[in-house]
């Protein structure tokens, strides 16, 4: 495995920073990004994307990024489809050029939210807004272009890094007494170093010599989030829980809290196709919160 080239794009994000680390003992990492991480990319020019890959010749190419701004996506429908969608088939397509594995992330918000029960990879989709749209064009893309590829669509995702649910109550916790939190969304928060250490995981498994698998046969689709579910609401509780001063905190409809972009009310993911087909047994979301608020960085 050591010989491995992995390019990993985009570093700076919140899963690709902990599969930078996470993904070191693997092989060869080459992080590239838009701020120059070791060489450039920018997933809105076909040209970088296919220079840097024909350049590096990658065993494997890990593509943390993505144009992840749900609202604001509803206004720029076309920059999220090009980042979302072209980028990703451009990738498989060079990934089938030099028989490479592509490992790509999506999103629960690909589904529409009327399940009411755990939503397996062949549940039908049906997208509410562009981000979730432009994340399935991508899908379709890869799947279509075929090859080595795995799709882990993920949720909710939070960490100490970058912009997300739990740094935005943290803040809110500090500057106000009464904060109001979305109760009726239902999903399953899901710590970023848990989506790097899986992916981890499943990598360490391509040349193992006691368990070898065969990655041609498993491309697919995976879900891939912290077990259980909970809502808006009763994750703001958890994370405040931390605070000696804490705000009040009141739950509130998701009419009561309009937003450009329709999210879907219901979007928890089974995880059980990537337990049983890699072996890994995810967390459930509360004991990774206490994890993650436990560390460091
Ligand atoms: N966040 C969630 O709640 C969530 C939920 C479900 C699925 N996902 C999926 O999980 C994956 C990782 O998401 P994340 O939360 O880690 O995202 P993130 O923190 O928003 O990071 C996005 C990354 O993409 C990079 N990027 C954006 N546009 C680019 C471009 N044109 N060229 C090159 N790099 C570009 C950013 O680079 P800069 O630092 O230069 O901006 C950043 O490193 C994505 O596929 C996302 O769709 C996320």
């Amino acid at each position: 495995m050591s010989s491995k080239k992995i390019l990993l794009i985009a570093p700076t994000g919140q899963v690709g920073w902990e599969l930078h680390r996470c993904v070191q003992p693997l092989g060869q990492v080459l992080a590239v990004g838009r701020n120059k991480a070791q060489a450039f990319i920018d997933l809105t020019d076909p040209d970088s994307i296919r220079s840097v890959i024909r350049e590096i010749k990658p065993d494997i190419i890990l593509n943390a990024a993505a144009y992840t701004k749900v609202d604001q996506a509803e206004k720029e429908s076309e920059l999220a489809y090009i980042i979302n969608g072209t980028a990703p088939s451009i990738l498989a397509e060079e990934s089938l050029r030099l028989k490479s594995l592509l490992v790509h992330y999506s999103t629960d918000y690909v589904f529409d939210g009327n399940n009411d029960k755990p939503y397996t990879e062949t549940d039908p989709v049906n997208p509410m807004g562009v981000y979730g749209a432009s994340k399935l064009a991508g899908e379709k893309a890869i799947i279509a272009i075929g090859g080595k590829y795995l799709i882990l669509r993920t949720a909710w995702v939070y960490g100490l890094r970058g912009s997300n649910f739990l740094l935005t109550m943290q803040r809110l916790a500090k500057e106000r007494k009464e904060l109001k939190v979305v109760a009726d969304q239902i999903g399953s928060p899901t710590w970023s170093r848990i989506i790097a250490t899986a992916t981890a995981h499943i990598l360490a498994q391509l040349n193992s010599s006691l368990y070898p698998i065969n990655i041609e046969q498993l491309s697919g689709i995976y879900n891939l989030t912290c077990n259980g579910q909970t809502n808006w609401y009763e994750f703001a509780k958890s994370i405040i829980a931390q605070y000696n001063n804490q705000p009040n905190i009141l739950p509130i409809p998701t009419a009561d809290y309009p937003a450009p972009a329709k999210r879907p009310m219901y979007s928890v993911l089974s995880n059980e196709k990537i337990t049983k087909t890699f072996g890994i047994e995810l967390p459930d979301w509360d004991k990774c919160l206490k994890l993650c608020l436990a560390s460091s960085n």
